[in-house]
């Protein structure tokens, strides 16, 4: 079921997300609704905070779905890993029309629990690991734009603010 993604300034997305217990049928529900809701906007990765859902769980694929192996997911990830750094534009679902130059590691490893339970690590370079961390951030209350510093991140929120006032956002 493609769900609707929350958008900045939505309370779940500015506090960090609770653990997962256990991996329940539910959670397997919840999860395959976030890869559906990712394909769909598209997207190259949804956490779930931005469906609404308070729980450390995230979903990427940055093949868009046309390389199956590509598609990962993680419940209550931690990066093992990071070096090196990368500059490059970023946007999220969750403040559609934006975009920002974010500084990244470029190499991370990631490890959590996959849809079995199993605990699996997945190492990643360029945009991969830049989706990990992105999404990584969104369990921990914290938005690309949150990563930015000064005037940069001054007009996205000025922006967003007129954006509300006018019903528009
Ligand atoms: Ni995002």
């Amino acid at each position: 079921m493609i769900r609707p993604i929350k958008r900045y300034g939505e309370p779940l997305l500015h506090r960090p997300a609770d653990s997962v217990d256990a991996v329940t049928p539910e959670i397997g529900a919840l999860i395959d609704d976030m890869i559906e809701t990712m394909y769909a906007a598209p997207g190259i990765g949804l956490a779930a905070p931005q469906i609404g859902v308070d729980l450390r769980i995230f979903v990427t694929d940055v093949s868009s779905g046309r390389n199956a192996d590509d598609l990962v997911v993680m419940i209550n990830p931690e990066i093992v890993a990071a070096e090196g750094i990368q500059n490059r534009e970023e946007g999220c679902l969750s403040l559609p029309g934006f975009e920002a130059v974010v500084p990244r590691p470029e190499r991370t490893v990631v490890r959590g629990l996959d849809r079995d339970g199993c605990i699996r690590e997945v190492a990643g370079t360029g945009l991969t690991a830049r989706a990990f961390q992105h999404e990584l951030d969104h369990l921990d209350g914290r938005l690309f734009v949150d990563r930015l510093r000064g005037l940069k991140r001054e007009l996205i929120v000025r922006r967003i603010k007129k954006l509300r006032r006018s019903g528009k956002w």
